[in-house]
């Protein structure tokens, strides 16, 4: 197995022209290092490397120090992702740390939001999904943790599309 990655970006408060983005899950093993390695694709292909700063993060600390889940990185590589992120648990400075903290379930808002009152930090708190156009209000990415191949499969369709939108809504707020 290759040696984890270090995240040293994790460390940086944000810049007035960097925007910082962090994807939140449970474990920080299978979700948010999904979109963290799918929204990082975006934003390089878009030659954006340099104004938007891509990490993730999770709630809980059991998997803290772990590669991403090897079904996400077997997913990733089949379509063109590398997944970098090494697991660790949210802190309060996260909320200073980003500008964006997205959630991919309604548990992790609720999480977010309450670590949010702790904090002295102004990210602001959003839902994966509600980036994407075509997806009903409060839509979740589930855990697929517990299930098999093909909730890994799904949960990309839905991290791609969800990411894609949140790109070009970054791009017309931030006017990037
Ligand atoms: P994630 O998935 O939140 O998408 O990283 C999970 C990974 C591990 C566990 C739960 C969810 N777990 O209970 O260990």
């Amino acid at each position: 197995m290759s040696s984890p990655v270090s995240h040293p970006e994790t460390t940086t408060t944000p810049s007035p022209n960097k925007l910082s983005v962090c994807f939140v899950c449970l474990g920080n093993i299978c979700r948010s290092p999904t979109a963290e390695g799918v929204f990082t694709k975006l934003v390089v292909d878009a030659g954006l490397r340099g104004r938007i700063r891509v990490d993730s993060v999770g709630t809980g600390a059991w998997h803290k120090g772990e590669r991403a889940d090897k079904r996400a990185r077997t997913e990733a590589q089949r379509r063109g992702y590398d997944l970098q992120s090494v697991a660790r648990q949210i802190t309060t400075a996260d909320f200073t740390n980003h500008n964006l903290l997205i959630g991919m379930d309604l548990t992790n808002l609720r999480e977010l939001e309450a670590l949010a009152a702790k904090s002295n930090g102004t990210a602001k708190i959003s839902l994966l999904r509600s980036y994407d156009p075509l997806s009903p209000t409060d839509a979740e990415v589930p855990d697929p943790y517990y299930g098999g191949v093909e909730d890994f499969t799904r949960m990309f369709d839905m991290v791609e599309a969800a990411c894609k939108g949140l790109l070009a809504r970054l791009r017309s707020e931030w006017g990037l």
